[in-house]
């Protein structure tokens, strides 16, 4: 059988583009399609000038052009990355998140309906299930009932992939991701971390009393589930990826203190909540990925100040 061709939407953010490193290291054609209204070209730009990957400045909600595309490669397998990131930047107007999660997807499976393409890989997220009664949380928790439009749009984008592959026959992934931290981040705890000591080096102010205590993983392993994990043929896959344990926004605040050897008062605020939307504490149950044989490859802690060397490393921030 020949390598499959791998569409990527959102292949030039901090996901996508290991997705596409990944991709282009296992010898997969890959198109990577961006709108480019949260990234550069700067990530991809050495596969792209190596004519390994061919690369499309495009919004995913232009069904029809994405189709051409899709048909023009023979594509098999689209990872659909492309959305809104930023939950606060939603709280403000949630169209956006509407927009890009739930019409995004619907675009994008109705273009691989009209194009042929047989699969997806979907990156959801821990917010579909909002505050759930039981952790940790497992796939089959439910009611799912969100509590921030994003986790909204998240949840309507993976109702629309289960009615397409039931009425379509397109296979699907859907994976639920703790925290992705590594080098290329624009954005999350760490990033924002890092930013507001560049501006304020002798106090770090955090969103939220600090107890806020979820799970982090390496970009790298999540690339290597979205790539490597097949569903079962005609089936929707449903699974958590991220780490069994948790780490503290309190000690992240410390780790990048310790990382950037800056001496800063860390002053918290009163909430639980780091804004409204937030989700306190996130713990998931890994059996699901774990049975697929997909482990994060260090705890929590680790990750984190990994995710904290790379981007100092890289000079994008601090
Ligand atoms: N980073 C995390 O911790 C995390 C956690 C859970 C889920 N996710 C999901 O993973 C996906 C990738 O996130 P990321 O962290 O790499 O963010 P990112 O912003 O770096 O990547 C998203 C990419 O999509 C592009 N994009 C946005 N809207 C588009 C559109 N309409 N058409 C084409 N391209 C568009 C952006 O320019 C960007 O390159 C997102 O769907 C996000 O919701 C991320």
């Amino acid at each position: 059988m020949s390598t499959p061709r791998v569409l990527v939407t959102g292949g030039a953010g901090f996901i996508g583009s290991h997705v596409v490193d990944r991709l282009v290291r296992v010898g997969a054609p890959v198109v990577v399609v961006d709108d480019f209204s949260n990234s550069g070209r700067q990530w991809i730009s050495d596969h792209e000038r190596a004519g390994a990957i061919t690369v499309y400045e495009l919004d995913v909600l232009d069904t029809s052009s994405l189709a051409d595309r899709m048909a023009e490669h023979r594509v098999d397998h689209v990872i659909h990355l492309a959305a809104s990131v930023d939950m606060r930047i939603g709280l403000e107007n949630n169209w956006i998140d509407v927009e890009q999660s739930v019409i995004g997807t619907r675009s994008v499976l109705e273009a691989m309906r009209q194009a042929e393409v047989r699969r997806i890989t979907f990156s959801s997220s821990s917010t579909v299930y909002g505050e759930p009664e039981h952790r940790p949380t497992a796939e089959h928790h439910g009611p799912m009932l969100p509590i921030s439009v994003y986790g909204a749009a998240k949840l309507g984008a993976e109702g629309l992939i289960s009615a397409y592959n039931h009425l379509y026959g397109i296979q699907a992934a859907i994976f639920r991701f703790g925290n992705v931290v590594g080098g290329r981040m624009n954005h999350g705890v760490i990033y924002d971390f890092l930013h507001r000591l560049a501006a304020r080096p002798d106090r770090l102010e955090v969103l939220g009393d600090g107890r806020q205590r979820k799970n982090y993983f390496l970009v790298e392993d999540c690339a290597r589930a979205l790539v490597d994990l097949a569903p079962p043929e005609h089936e929707v896959l449903v699974a958590n990826l991220g780490t069994s344990d948790t780490v503290a926004v309190s000690r992240i605040a410390e780790i990048v203190l310790e990382e950037t050897g800056v001496d800063a008062d860390i002053v918290y605020g009163t909430e639980a909540r780091g804004w409204p939307g937030d989700v306190p504490v996130v713990e998931f149950d890994l059996a699901r990925a774990h049975a697929l044989g997909w482990h994060a490859s260090v705890p929590s802690v680790d990750a984190v100040r990994e995710a904290a060397r790379r981007l100092i490393a890289e000079k994008t921030v601090a």
